[in-house]
């Protein structure tokens, strides 16, 4: 039976082995584990990569996050607005540093952060929005930062799982104040470790993060302010460099696939990604919606294709947030979300024969309709 997984870790190294070997090699030579001309090489590479001014290496896409917060001042007593369908670590990096999470709930077409419902919940304690670009297509960012501007916010965009994609023809990275990335191994960019990076176009605030990455010094042995580790190994960041040079030739791929899902899975009764117009997806997760989920779930593991759920469990109803007061039934769409969502693999060594092969197991497990899908069809194919 042929087996279909979320990942292929294995087939991705292949095509790279003998780069990622030379340049560790280049990186024990020189015995230099942490900053290095690797770390400056990849702040560079990233920053070419997506159009932003200051790229900073961190350890993580978590720290990335929280090590934007604690640059833009944000903490204790002061309110974050993010969406409640997201990674915990959007909301955890918010309570890490002693802000208050406040949820909104999100476009039940794009899973992104519903920009009508931020007016909604600003106070004067507001001190930023998280815009995440979930399953790696941008969140509405216009209107966001329309909101952010009238009502004097900052706006971080979680962008850990969008490298490469775009929104009006802009990268994700350089639509807010700052924002954060993860090269989790999983990710379009995914190294071999932990590691993550923070973008603005803002020189001061750039150069705040820099300090905030190492303890806060501004020079040797004088801390301006505190900080943290949050470095990134010299390691990871030789290897992130060579990975970068597959991240369009992936993006590619995982949009290609998208694709052809769309199309296969017209006429069969589950939701399929919307991607509007001005947005290019890179598809970290192709996630559609359907009914019967977790009897498609078992449906396609039986046939040996894998399957998951970002998110089964809102961040609001969350054990550790409970003290926020969020009842069933505050954010419905992120609610119902939980309830319907499933992503099916989409990682760039599929062939089109798995991607066939997924489609039919679907087809087979839901039964075809007549009714084309209300919102398939939205991926484009690279020109
Ligand atoms: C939306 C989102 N935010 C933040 C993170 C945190 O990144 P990391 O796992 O690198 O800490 C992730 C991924 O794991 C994520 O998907």
């Amino acid at each position: 039976m042929r087996q279909v997984g979320m990942l292929d870790l294995q087939g991705e190294y292949q095509l790279f082995e003998d780069e990622i070997r030379a340049a560790v090699e280049a990186v024990l030579e020189s015995k230099q584990f942490i900053g290095g001309p690797a770390i400056g090489e990849l702040e560079g590479a990233m920053c070419r990569s997506i159009g932003a001014g200051h790229a900073i290496a961190v350890s993580s896409g978590t720290d990335s996050l929280i090590c934007a917060m604690m640059a833009l001042e944000i903490g204790h007593g002061d309110e974050v607005i993010l969406p409640s369908f997201t990674f915990f670590a959007t909301a955890g990096a918010v309570a890490r540093v002693g802000a208050k999470p406040v949820f909104v709930d999100i476009d039940p077409r794009t899973f992104n952060l519903d920009p009508e419902l931020l007016e909604g919940v600003v106070t004067e304690k507001t001190k930023a929005i998280i815009a995440v670009h979930l399953f790696g297509q941008c969140a509405e960012m216009d209107a966001i930062n329309k909101v952010a501007k009238r009502r004097g916010l900052a706006v971080i965009e979680d962008a850990a799982q969008a490298i490469g994609a775009t929104y009006h023809g802009r990268h994700a990275g350089t639509l807010g104040d700052a924002a954060c990335l993860s090269f989790y191994p999983t990710k379009n960019l995914g190294g071999f470790g932990e590691g993550g990076m923070i973008f603005t176009n803002d020189e001061g605030l750039a150069g705040v993060t820099r300090q905030l990455r190492n303890h806060g010094e501004s020079q040797r042995y004088v801390h301006e302010r505190v900080g943290g580790n949050f470095r990134l190994d010299t390691m990871k960041a030789a290897i992130l460099l060579v990975k970068l040079g597959y991240l369009d030739r992936f993006n590619r791929r995982r949009r290609e696939n998208a694709a052809r899902y769309d199309a296969l899975l017209a006429d069969v009764p589950v939701t399929t990604p919307f991607v509007p117009d001005h947005n290019r997806a890179v598809y970290h997760q192709y996630s559609i919606l359907c009914d019967r989920r977790d009897e498609l779930m078992s449906h396609l593991r039986e046939r040996g294709v894998s399957s998951g759920v970002y998110y089964a469990v809102p961040l609001h109803m969350q054990p550790c947030f409970a003290s926020l007061g969020y009842q069933g039934g505050s954010l419905p769409v992120t609610e119902q979300a939980c309830k319907r969502i499933m992503s099916l693999p989409c990682h760039p060594m599929l062939t089109d024969e798995d991607v066939e092969y997924v489609a039919s197991c679907i087809r087979d497990g839901l039964g075809a309709t007549n009714e084309p899908c209300a919102s398939a069809g939205a991926a484009k194919p690279e020109a």
